[in-house]
């Protein structure tokens, strides 16, 4: 879909990573894994990830993230709040409200979205949604996820592969003009691949009450050769359709940043589409793939920044669990990006105790 009239535009940016900086020897070592550093970079292309300290949760990254993008669109007024994440502070209840707490904005709407390493992008359509619609004037979308949680250090498939962080826009009512604007959206899902990205536990279809299956169970777990096939196809179809939306020649987008998996993922849909090395963006050497952070961390690098001028035709494109994928048309923003260290972890309501699970009242069928 195209927006030739409002629409919203970007005018603040921030992000925030935290100070823990682990090399692949260092994951080797930590989790007695069956690879080698070589194999990691030659294969995915990353060297480093940054990840929280025990104690950390999301809304720690999301919190300072969001602060540091206000302050880069220099208005604290924020009528709004979305995050997206896999890794909330819990599953339930959803982690944007506790973020709208911590910045001081009120009793504002706000709410998690779960499109796994698209979130930050659907985030994105939502608030544009919202904004055009008129039911929010200005928007704080946050992409915040701390996959050292949820990833099993022992796991050579995955361990090696994700960091921690947070990347978050302000979004503002404004015409397709000004630079930072989005003009068009394309949105997809293919369910019949819901296992290919999965943590299998920990959700209805396999209650707290009934035994506990397999522990790694609880761990994230990913296809990754079937779901780097379908990464390719898909994102550079959504790439497409989003520039031929926006009325963009290909050769004409200035900058391609794409969800930050796989180097070799993302130089296959830039060779699909013709776009040459110095057009494409990214971090995923120095911080792995950060999830639903990884656009907004690209967006919110001070590299990037230098390299790109407000109003150069931008193309976003991601791909993730659900599966997802997610593609946006925009304009480079003009304002400069912010960081903030994490937020120091808010002080929780002790969990009341609870049975050992083998004490738990569940009898066998
Ligand atoms: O963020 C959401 C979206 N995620 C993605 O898009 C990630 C997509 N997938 C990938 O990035 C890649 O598939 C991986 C990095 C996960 C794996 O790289 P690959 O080159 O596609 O390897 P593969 O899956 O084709 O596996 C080749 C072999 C396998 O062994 P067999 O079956 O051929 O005996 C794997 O078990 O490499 C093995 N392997 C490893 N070997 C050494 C997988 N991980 C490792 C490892 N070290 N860390």
């Amino acid at each position: 879909m195209r927006f030739d009239d409002t629409t919203a535009v970007i005018t603040g940016t921030g992000s925030c990573l935290p100070a823990d900086i682990l090399s692949n020897n260092d994951i080797i070592s930590a989790g007695d894994l069956k690879t080698t550093d070589d194999w990691i970079r030659t294969r995915t292309g990353i060297t480093h990830r940054q990840r929280i300290s025990p104690g950390q949760a999301t809304s720690d990254l999301a919190t300072a993230a969001g602060g540091a993008a206000i302050d880069s669109a220099g208005s604290p007024t924020v009528d709004m709040v979305i995050l997206a994440t896999t890794t909330p502070d819990h599953p339930c209840p959803a982690t944007a409200p506790q973020i709208a707490h911590r910045l001081n904005l009120g009793t504002v709407p706000a709410f998690d979205v779960a499109a796994v390493c698209s979130g930050f992008l659907y985030a994105l359509a939502t608030a544009t949604a919202f904004i055009r619609g008129g039911l929010s004037h200005t928007c704080l979308v946050i992409g915040a996820d701390a996959y050292s949680t949820i990833v099993d250090p022992h796991d050579r498939e995955t361990a090696a592969l994700f960091g921690d962080g947070a990347g978050a826009a302000v979004l503002s009512r404004g015409s397709p003009q000004t630079p930072g604007a989005i003009h068009a959206v394309d949105l997809g899902s293919d369910g019949s691949g819901h296992d290919l990205i999965t943590i299998p536990a920990g959700g209805s279809r396999h209650p707290n009450h009934q035994p506990p299956p397999e522990p790694t169970a609880y761990y994230f777990h990913m296809h990754g050769r079937e779901v780097y096939a379908r990464a390719v196809r898909h994102m550079t179809r959504s790439a497409r359709q989003v520039l031929t939306a926006a009325g963009w020649a290909p050769e004409t987008a200035r900058a391609f940043i794409g969800h930050q998996a796989n180097q070799r993922i993302l130089d296959s849909v830039a060779d699909r589409l013709g776009l040459p090395t110095e057009r494409r963006f990214g971090n995923i050497a120095r911080l792995g793939n950060t999830a639903a952070a990884s656009i907004p961390l690209v967006l919110t690098d001070p590299a990037v920044h230098h390299a790109l001028h407000p109003g150069d035709r931008t193309v976003l494109t991601a791909f993730g669990g659900g599966l997802t994928w997610a593609s946006i048309a925009l304009t480079w923003p003009s304002a400069t990006p912010r960081s903030k260290p994490p937020e120091p972890p808010t002080a929780t309501v002790p969990a009341p105790p609870q049975p050992a699970r083998s004490q738990q009242p569940w009898t066998p069928s």
